[in-house]
């Protein structure tokens, strides 16, 4: 008589634990990565790295070897000798920065897989992303130059990516954290039609507009919001509309329309008069706002909505930034605190469109935006232990 086990028929054993091992190894990529940039969004990327490598090591065979970092004057670099660096918890040397010797201590010579991230805001840095591209290095950033400077500097960017089969990510030049690029190339990528890209993309406009009811000055919420970390240094950046239009032109770039800057209509809420003052009188005089948005207020009062920060791509490529009366039932009336909102309308995402919410700034959303970029093109690369 034969005696079959019906439970090992039908679910066979575990492969054993050395096959499993080998299989990994295979699957096994390293990817070196430098780190332009130790500031707030790069400290904390480090610090997000560093806490999810056993991680990405035990679940899906990634190592992710940090070889540098560089600040504005000096750079770390970790040592080539394997031996060395074994020896001494990762032999360290400290140099003067250089952009050209640092890509090129990232990228070594073995031909391994690399990746730079730059979390800088310098034009000089973004000047070289051709440069690495084309060499085979590929790029992570949430530097809104790149995607929002000169038209001609981001096609050489992108072709240059294309020649040297290396990846350029954004994600995190937009809401931070937030996935608004990725939704658009997926919506994009799958065949759907964009109609237009409405949005608030300022938190720091989104919660003035929503603290803003006229029991104080617009002067003290902005002075507030300014104490609070919820503007930039000089609050003007945020007012003027101008990093709101970059994020656009980022979008509008990423949907296939090549527009720059200088085709967002954008209306700036700063007074003539403050415009070219030094910070410090510019912060004595944020009085001069209140009468100017004390009378937008009562515009939006009197028709019975709410004032709102929006920006607007279409998909015959007109884009505005301005500040708009939104009647009080709207989606745009209903976020809290500093959160972003952009909406999809597509030809799918028609009658209802497709929302993203969130908040949109700090560090750490930022540095986990840039992680996922980084992710994504990790998972793109073909196993190289
Ligand atoms: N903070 C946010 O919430 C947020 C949100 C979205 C996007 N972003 C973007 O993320 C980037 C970083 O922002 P952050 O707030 O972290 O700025 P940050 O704190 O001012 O840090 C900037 C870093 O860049 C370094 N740096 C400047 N020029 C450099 C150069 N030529 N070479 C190498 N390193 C250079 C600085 O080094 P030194 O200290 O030596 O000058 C510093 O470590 C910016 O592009 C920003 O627009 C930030």
């Amino acid at each position: 008589m034969n005696v079959v086990a019906p439970h090992i028929a039908e679910s066979p054993l575990p492969p054993p634990v050395a096959l499993v091992r080998t299989a990994r190894a295979a699957r096994a990529r390293t990817l070196a990565v430098g780190v332009i940039g130790p500031g707030r969004v790069g400290s904390a990327l480090l610090e997000q790295l560093r806490a999810a490598q056993p991680r990405l090591e035990r679940e899906i065979s990634l190592v992710l070897n940090l070889r540098g970092v560089v600040a504005s004057r000096q750079m770390w670099l970790d040592s080539d000798d394997p031996e060395l660096n074994a020896r001494q918890h990762r032999a360290q040397t400290w140099r003067p920065s250089d952009l050209d010797e640092f890509a090129a201590h990232v990228r070594g010579n073995e031909g391994r897989h690399a990746l730079l991230v730059d979390c800088s805001a310098s034009e000089d840095v973004v000047a070289r992303y051709p440069v690495w591209l084309a060499a085979g290095i590929h790029v992570v950033t949430p530097n809104k130059l790149a995607g929002s400077g000169s038209l001609e500097r981001w096609r050489a960017i992108r072709a240059a990516g294309i020649d040297g089969g290396a990846h350029f990510r954004c994600e995190a030049t937009v809401c931070a954290g937030l996935p608004v690029v990725q939704t658009l190339r997926d919506l994009i990528d799958t065949g759907d039609e964009l109609i237009d890209i409405e949005g608030m993309f300022s938190g720091t406009l989104a919660w003035l507009c929503n603290r803003y009811d006229g029991s104080r000055p617009f002067s003290a919420l902005l002075r507030e919001a300014h104490a609070l970390g919820y503007t930039e240094p000089d609050p003007r950046a945020d007012l003027s509309g101008i990093d709101v239009a970059r994020k656009l032109v980022i979008l509008a770039r990423e949907a296939g329309l090549p527009l720059s800057l200088a085709d967002v209509e954008v209306e700036s809420l700063v007074p003539r008069v403050l415009d070219e003052l030094p910070l410090d009188d510019c912060m004595r005089q944020l009085h001069e706002f209140d009468a100017p948005m004390s009378a937008r207020l009562a515009e939006a009062h009197a028709g019975g909505g709410v004032l709102r920060h929006v920006g607007k791509l279409d998909r015959s490529g007109r884009v505005s930034v301005r500040l708009v009366v939104l009647p009080r039932e709207h989606t745009f009336a209903h976020t809290r605190l500093t959160d972003n909102v952009v909406q999809f309308r597509t030809r799918r995402y028609h009658d209802n469109p497709l929302l993203v919410q969130g908040p949109g700034a700090g560090p750490e959303e930022t540095a986990a935006g840039v992680f996922a970029d980084l992710l994504r093109v990790a998972e793109s690369l073909e196993p190289r232990p």
